[in-house]
């Protein structure tokens, strides 16, 4: 198998691990792990070219590797299990990444005194979340001749997500304790950061259909905002990563509620605001690239005169990219329907962000969310400006997100900024 083929197949296998990251609760409960262990071996046979298959799950008392799922081996008994000793335990919990099995190494890893031989298994993958043994995947004939150094290293970056599927499964922990895990393991896998949080994003707002896409275009919107008040490719791809996560806390948060057509009782509300802290919690333990991205979580809903929450922040303690991010989310919140009402234009939208500057939202970034409504106002107002400034700027998307109606003419930019200016000048002018 080529190497781009190799690509390709672990790419498909990666949207199903997306799938298996399960940060919504419906696919956590209404999802039959057995058979998503199926279709896990089937895909990662195919990937590797492997001929038989079998997913096991480690139970530490007594030691013993139980299958949940198996393909291709001729016989396999239902449930096969494998009884460990706590060398064998050892050895697993230590082994570097998937092990081709010879004869000793076999003896090493696995007994012979289970209901299935270890003889049928060429090639094992323990599996591990941190330090702990929850699993193994193991593999018998080869398609080819045998395994190939490739497929073995593709299976070792993917067993990591097989062991969260795996542990997710034991419904054990807490949902936020399994979506920090499940951070943790896509931050250490770096060759997919971007797509993983855009998935993370995805599965966020997958939790109720009004907030479906909030988290991406809030990540848009923020890395633009910033880039328009002179932040550089890093500062902006900072606040990208920042707004697909901002709202993370909010897989904690009763679904009902985000569907409620009428306004949140006391006790609600202080569910849906807890998302900043319980998010801030979940991320609390990952590292990211960007050391923003847990103050963005916990502070997005701070607001400048301190009657944000959770911490009632206030002015100068909040930092430049919470506020950035206080108003892109803001913003998309305004322009999105509710099922209380309907979405704001964006001239509506803009008139009100002005009216809460400089009270709740910074005049600096209201002014460079203007300056990137301008020229997406100013593109499509003209159709031969715009054919000319899509050519002049290939690479450069426009602002708004396709489903806002960029209905406002540059001159009614202006005239905000206008106000705007004056609300946070007085008009006063300085001399010497
Ligand atoms: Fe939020």
């Amino acid at each position: 198998m080529h190497l781009a083929e190799i690509k390709n197949k672990f790419r498909k296998l990666f949207t199903t691990f997306e799938a298996l990251s399960d940060l919504g609760p419906a696919l956590t409960a209404e999802r039959d792990f057995a058979q998503t262990a199926d279709e896990l071996l089937r895909l990662l046979m195919d990937a590797i070219g492997a001929r038989e298959s079998a997913l096991f799950r480690f139970c530490d008392k007594p030691a013993v590797l139980t299958s949940v799922a198996s393909r291709g081996f001729l016989s396999f008994p239902s449930p096969a299990v494998i009884p460990l000793l706590p060398s064998h335990v050892h050895a697993l919990t230590t082994a570097r990444g998937p092990q081709l099995l010879a004869a000793e190494s076999r003896r090493t890893l696995l007994s012979s005194n289970g209901n299935f031989p270890p003889d049928l298994i060429q090639l094992a993958a323990p599996l591990r979340v941190g330090q702990k043994l929850v699993g193994m995947l193991a593999f018998g004939q080869p398609d080819e001749s045998h395994y190939g150094e490739e497929e073995v290293h593709g299976l070792a970056m993917f067993a990591h997500y097989v062991a969260l599927a795996v542990q997710n499964s034991g419904l054990t922990e807490s949902l936020s304790n399994r979506v920090a895990e499940n951070l943790k393991l896509m931050a250490s896998v770096h060759s997919f950061y971007d797509n993983a949080l855009e998935a993370f994003a995805v599965a966020i707002d997958a939790k109720h259909i009004n907030i479906r896409g909030h988290s991406i275009r809030v990540g848009r919107y923020a890395a633009f905002i910033g880039e328009a008040m002179g932040m550089g490719a890093s500062e902006a791809s900072a606040l990208r990563a920042s707004g697909y996560l901002h709202d993370i806390g909010k897989v904690a948060v009763d679904r009902r509620l985000f569907g409620k057509p009428s306004a949140l009782n006391e006790a609600e509300f202080k569910e849906m605001a807890d998302h900043t802290i319980v998010g801030s919690e979940i991320v609390s333990g990952v590292q990211f690239p960007w050391p923003q991205v847990g103050e963005v979580v916990r502070s997005h809903h701070e607001r400048l005169d301190g009657s944000g929450y959770p911490d009632h922040l206030r002015g100068d303690e909040l930092a430049k990219h919470v506020r950035i991010m206080g108003l892109a989310d803001a913003f998309d919140a305004m322009t999105s329907e509710r099922p209380y009402r309907q979405p704001l234009s964006i001239g509506e939208a803009l008139t009100e962000v002005v009216k809460m500057s400089p009270t709740h939202f910074d005049p600096e970034t209201v002014q460079a969310l203007l300056v990137q409504v301008r020229r997406d106002a100013v593109a499509s107002c003209s159709p031969k400006l715009s054919a000319a400034w899509i050519k002049s700027q290939p690479d450069k998307p426009k602002f708004l997100d396709d489903r806002v109606m960029c209905a406002i003419a540059p001159p009614d930019v202006d005239q905000l900024a206008a106000v705007l200016h004056h609300k946070t000048t007085r008009n006063r002018v300085y001399s010497n």
